[in-house]
């Protein structure tokens, strides 16, 4: 996919494409288990492993998924320090097979605050996974897309390219370039919102909303909402010759 392609130029919407995927509805599932939320968030790490099993063969050259927002620092400290040991964990579990099945990984947001044994396991899974090839994955973790913005914007200080502001949105949240735009935004958990995630990079975005809560999603969920995606009909504000008449 050419990194240049311009917001909105149907050039970036060519495969391989991008998906973009709000993990919600972790703990609505534990609740309606009796179980603690922290246990809605282990259970969504299998669901994190069938997308990026599926994503391949689905066209998908970038797969970046929303893990924790900068506002998930509001919830309370024992769901906070649950979701990074969780995060951790699988981050060190799933390296030596995403290394072995060409996958590289990039983790975008803050890293300032983050906890140093998961600071550690997200650097080690990045080198390790640095020559991958066949998927793109990116993980966000402490995340805000207005304050990615922001520090973009003051970084750049002076006149500026839409090209130059998204390398520089990648380089504030600590990735080596800039993602393609993304093609199809998907949340899961029934909440018809953004919350303030890539909303430069999901400027022409398909959108498409799922009640399904995150750990009950399943490689055919992610194989419908891309079946939907090529249905349908992304004009780029454009409409052909043929139909101007
Ligand atoms: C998404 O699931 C995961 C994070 C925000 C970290 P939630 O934890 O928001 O689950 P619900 O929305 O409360 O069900
Ligand atoms: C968005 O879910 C963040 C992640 C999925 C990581 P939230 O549950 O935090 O979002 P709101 O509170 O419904 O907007
Ligand atoms: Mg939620």
């Amino acid at each position: 996919m050419n990194q240049s392609a311009r917001l909105g130029d149907p050039a970036s919407s060519t495969l391989p494409f991008h998906v973009a995927i709000i993990m919600d509805g972790s703990g609505r599932w534990a609740r309606a288990r009796g179980l603690a939320r922290a246990a809605g968030h282990r259970a969504g790490t299998s669901a994190v492993s069938r997308v990026i099993q599926a994503a391949p063969d689905c066209g998908i050259g970038t797969l970046t998924l929303h893990a924790f927002s900068s506002n998930n620092w509001g919830r309370p400290g024992g769901e906070v320090r649950a979701l990074f040991e969780t995060f951790e964990e699988f981050l060190r579990h799933q390296t030596g097979a995403w290394r072995a099945s060409g996958i590289r990984l990039n983790v975008f947001g803050r890293r300032d605050r983050l906890p140093e044994r998961l600071l550690a396991a997200i650097l080690a899974a990045e080198a390790a996974t640095a020559r991958g090839t066949r998927l793109h994955l990116r993980l966000a973790i402490d995340y805000s897309s207005r304050e990615a913005l922001h520090q973009a914007a003051q970084a750049l200080n002076g006149p500026f390219t839409a090209e130059e502001l998204s390398r520089q949105l990648a380089a504030s949240a600590g990735e080596p370039e800039a993602p393609p735009d993304v093609d199809l935004l998907i949340r899961t958990g029934g909440e018809l919102r953004l919350s303030d995630f890539m909303v430069w990079e999901c400027a022409y975005a398909e959108l498409y909303f799922t009640p399904r809560l995150w750990p009950d999603f399943t490689a055919e969920d992610l194989r419908a909402a891309v079946r939907e995606f090529h249905a349908r009909d992304r004009r780029f504000g454009r409409i052909p010759e043929s139909v101007a008449v």
